[in-house]
Formats: structure tokens, C-alpha cells, sequence
């Protein structure tokens, strides 16, 4: 196994250990944003959630994050997250300025990965996004690492 895989290993099982218990989605989430960009660090330029409005269901709002400042509303089917909120699939783009209706919140964000975040009931509640400075800088193994951190971050227990 690689380093990173192993490090994803670490970062699951430290997330999983403090979200233990918790019944706050917000605390869960928030506690998921800190340790991603601590344990990953720069590469991790912006790192957190958007989650789906329960008042408007086809727009996601800005949730827990760490970084500069995020756009607050996006539209289902809007940008590199409105793709992952749209089709449920994780996206991983190498540069973000090919991709059809990237939404710039920092110009300095060159490439990106949003997973979807479901809860127990398997419906789509957020997304994870995570934006780099550096092109390309998530591969299948980042994809693997996050889906499997963000399939529990609100199922167990
Ligand atoms: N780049 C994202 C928007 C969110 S931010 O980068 C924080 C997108 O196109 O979905």
C-alpha cells in the first residue's frame, strides 16, 4: 500500500474517532474540514462542504470549510460541485479552467475533487470540495481516500 493510501487510512480513523457519538451534522463536517487541510496541509488550499439547502433542494449553500473565502449559493448542475450534486458522482478535474461553468471563488485554485456526502438514508445532503493551487493534484487514489472518508462521515454512529 502507498503512503497516501495509508495516510487516508489515518486521517479516516482520526475523523472517525472525534465524530464518534456526535449527533451535530455541522460539528461532523466541521470537524472533517479541519483534519483533512491539517493532516494534508497546502495541497489542501480550500477544503470543505457544500450542503443542500433544505429550503431551496436543487441549490447547495456554503457549509464548514477551511480556506479563503468560498461563493455561498450554487446551483445544482453549476460548476465542478453542481456536477457532483447533479449526478451523485465524485468529480476530479486536473484544471478547472476546462471545465465547463467552473465557478472561480479564488483564481488561485487550479484543479479540484467534490465528492457526495449522503446520509444514513443515502440521500444527497452535501458535497465535499476540495480545490489546489497545483494542476492535477488529485488522483484515484485522493478519490478513493475522500469517497471512503465521506461514506461515513454521516453514518456511523
Ligand atoms: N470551484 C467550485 C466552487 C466552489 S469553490 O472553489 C470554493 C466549483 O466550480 O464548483
Amino acid at each position: 500500500m502507498s503512503a497516501k493510501a495509508e495516510h487516508y487510512i489515518d486521517v479516516r480513523k482520526q475523523i472517525a474517532a472525534v465524530i464518534a457519538g456526535e449527533t451535530s451534522r455541522t460539528a461532523r463536517l466541521a470537524t472533517a474540514s479541519c483534519l483533512l487541510r491539517e493532516m494534508f496541509g497546502e495541497r489542501f488550499f480550500w477544503t470543505g462542504f457544500y450542503e443542500v439547502d433544505p429550503a431551496k433542494p436543487t441549490e447547495l449553500v456554503v457549509g464548514p470549510y477551511q480556506g479563503t473565502m468560498g461563493c455561498l449559493r450554487i446551483p445544482f448542475g453549476k460548476g465542478v460541485c453542481g456536477a457532483a450534486a447533479a449526478t451523485g458522482e465524485t468529480q476530479r478535474v486536473e484544471d478547472v479552467h476546462a471545465f465547463p461553468g467552473h465557478i472561480a471563488c479564488d483564481s488561485r485554485s487550479n484543479s479540484e475533487i467534490v465528492v457526495p456526502v449522503r446520509d444514513a438514508d443515502g440521500r444527497l445532503v452535501a458535497v465535499l470540495d476540495i480545490d489546489s493551487t497545483e494542476f492535477g493534484a488529485f488522483d484515484a487514489e485522493d478519490q478513493a481516500g475522500l469517497e471512503a472518508i465521506c461514506g461515513e462521515l454521516l453514518t456511523i454512529a
